[in-house]
């Protein structure tokens, strides 16, 4: 099952795992069906990450047509506002999306999985979610909180059967990071930064790294050294993502 999966990311994520042969379930607020269509014996059903029962309904539905879920991947996300002094809207949604929406699917897939005594569950968090989004504090702090969450799952209940990844790209060539309405000016930041994958690119690395059992997915793999630095000499890191802000946005 992938969440967002009506393009970018998840479009590709779901394409991918049909071709290794998979029964996919593609959700989104609307229009993965078309992506459906492209994929035999797949199926679309809408469902709005803001919503626990939604995330419910979409599951029921799922495992009505297909049976269990074996893989889920918690792949929908928002990248919304600014600032501290953003509008309450603006976190009450990243929230929703980019973190709730992974512990409702969790809360509903978790007590199958631990009596099957197996089940695995990928969430997408983002480069952003190891380091920092210059430009967006509610994406920074919503993208840790799902890798936090993503590792607090392996660690209660790997021992139990549960495999969990966590995919923590830069940037991918994708609606978000080219509409101005998303990611903005941090945007811009990505696209400095470092090379910018296809969709299908990264939904490869998945693929191979679900196989793998890897825990931690980062397609760009210099965002290890960022993360290695961050750990060793923060103050140095710290400097080092004003620099590159003022460098790109000139603040
Ligand atoms: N594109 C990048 O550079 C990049 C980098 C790191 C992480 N990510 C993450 O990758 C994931 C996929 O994003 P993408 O880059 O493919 O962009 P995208 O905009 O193509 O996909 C995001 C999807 O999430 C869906 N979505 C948003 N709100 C929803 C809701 N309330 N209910 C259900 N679905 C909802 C959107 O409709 C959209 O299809 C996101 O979690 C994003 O934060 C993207």
């Amino acid at each position: 099952m992938v969440t967002g999966a009506a393009g970018g990311i998840g479009s590709a994520l779901a394409r991918r795992f049909h071709a290794a042969g998979a029964r996919v379930v593609l959700s989104d607020l609307a229009g993965a069906e078309t992506i459906a269509a492209e994929l035999p014996g797949s199926i679309a059903i809408d469902a709005d990450m803001r919503s626990e029962r939604s995330i419910i309904a979409l599951i029921d539905a799922a495992e009505a047509e297909f049976g269990p879920v074996d893989l889920y991947f918690a792949n929908a996300g928002v990248a919304l506002g600014s600032d501290p002094m953003d509008e309450e809207g603006l976190w009450e949604v990243s929230f929703d999306v980019n973190i709730h929406a992974h512990r409702w699917a969790a809360r509903r897939l978790l007590p199958e999985w631990l009596a099957r005594g197996e089940g695995y569950f990928c969430s997408t968090a983002s480069a952003a979610g190891v380091l920092a989004q210059i430009g967006s504090a509610p994406y920074s702090v919503t993208k840790h909180a799902a890798v936090a969450f993503a590792e607090w799952l392996s660690i209660t209940y790997g021992e139990r059967g549960l495999r969990v990844s966590c995919l923590c790209p830069q940037g991918v060539n994708t609606n978000m990071l080219n509409s101005g309405d998303d990611l903005g000016d941090g945007g811009d930041v990505v696209k400095s930064v470092g090379v910018v994958l296809e969709p299908e690119t990264v939904a490869d690395i998945v693929h191979d790294a679900i196989v793998d059992e890897r825990f931690l997915i980062l397609p760009h793999p210099e965002v290890a050294g960022y993360m290695q630095l961050k750990a060793t000499d923060l103050p140095r890191w710290l400097a080092g993502m004003r620099k590159l802000q003022r460098r790109v946005l000139g603040v």
